[in-house]
């Protein structure tokens, strides 16, 4: 694909504009061809200038590789893996509004990206693991984020998982013992012991937001799900690897795919 933004003519930018305001409100600020698709985005340039922070952390050249965007909205990322030279992008998302979006742009921008109306809760229909897996800004918006971990590593995370995961609370961090005594309560008050924040209403007015860990509660939770984090490059994101066992060693609940 070409990696350089083109200038379309007249014509063509009004048809694109055209097309950009009939698929609705986007959450990806991506420039076709000279015109953005979220311009009055509340996050600024989103997600440039989230990836700005953790792009140097991802091989620059993907050649070869296969990628699974779990939750891809708009494509941004699934894009951007693409321009990188990845031999196979796979986006999948549960809002089929978002997936008109990423399919037009990725047509816009010439890339190959084979888009799917899924579940992450239904991963295992894939029947393929992906050497890079990226899960971003989905897990605070699930009721069983550890489940999704869990199928993670089960079916598609062949070897590298880029994470990211809106955070609350402390980043302390504290350090943690292999077991506590019953009578131990102390620790549950300390605020770099890992949590999650349970929102039964609702947070930043997104009724889909459900659950926000702290910084301990994140990292904790991607350690137990069989995920070694290499790299931590921006406050949110994390690269991980898959590692080869489980920490504990002990099997995690086998999840049937969906039929
Ligand atoms: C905050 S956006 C993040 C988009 C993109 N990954 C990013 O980081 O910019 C969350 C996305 O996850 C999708 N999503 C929410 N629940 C999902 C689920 N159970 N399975 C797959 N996608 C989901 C939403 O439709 C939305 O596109």
């Amino acid at each position: 694909m070409n990696n350089q933004p083109v200038l379309s003519n007249e014509h063509e930018t009004g048809q694109i504009r055209e097309e950009i305001s009939k698929l609705g409100k986007w959450f990806h600020n991506i420039d076709l061809k000279g015109v953005k698709t979220a311009p009055d985005h509340f996050l600024g340039d989103y997600p440039t200038v989230k990836f700005q922070g953790f792009s140097h952390a991802i091989a620059q050249d993907l050649l070869g590789k296969t990628v699974l965007d779990i939750g891809c909205n708009a494509g941004f990322y699934s894009i951007e893996m693409k321009r990188r030279g990845a031999a196979r992008v796979v986006g999948i998302d549960s809002d089929e509004r978002y997936l008109a979006q990423a399919r037009f742009a990725a047509r816009i921008l010439g890339a190959d990206i084979e888009f799917k109306n899924m579940s992450v809760f239904e991963i295992a229909q894939l029947n393929e693991k992906f050497d890079i897996v990226i899960f971003m800004g989905v897990l605070y918006h699930l009721r069983h984020p550890l489940l999704a971990l869990d199928l993670l590593y089960e079916h598609v995370v062949k070897d590298q998982l880029i994470f990211q995961s809106m955070q609350r609370g402390s980043s302390q961090i504290d350090p943690l013992e292999g077991d506590y005594d019953f009578a131990e309560t102390g620790i549950f008050d300390s605020p770099g012991f890992p949590q999650m924040y349970f929102i039964e209403k609702r947070y930043s007015h997104d009724p889909t937001n459900w659950w926000i860990p702290n910084q301990a509660g994140m990292e904790a939770m991607l350690r137990s799900a069989g995920f070694e984090i290499t790299d931590h490059p921006e406050k949110e994101v994390y690269i991980c690897r898959r590692a080869a066992q489980l920490p504990d060693n002990q099997p995690r609940a086998v999840y049937p795919a969906k039929k």
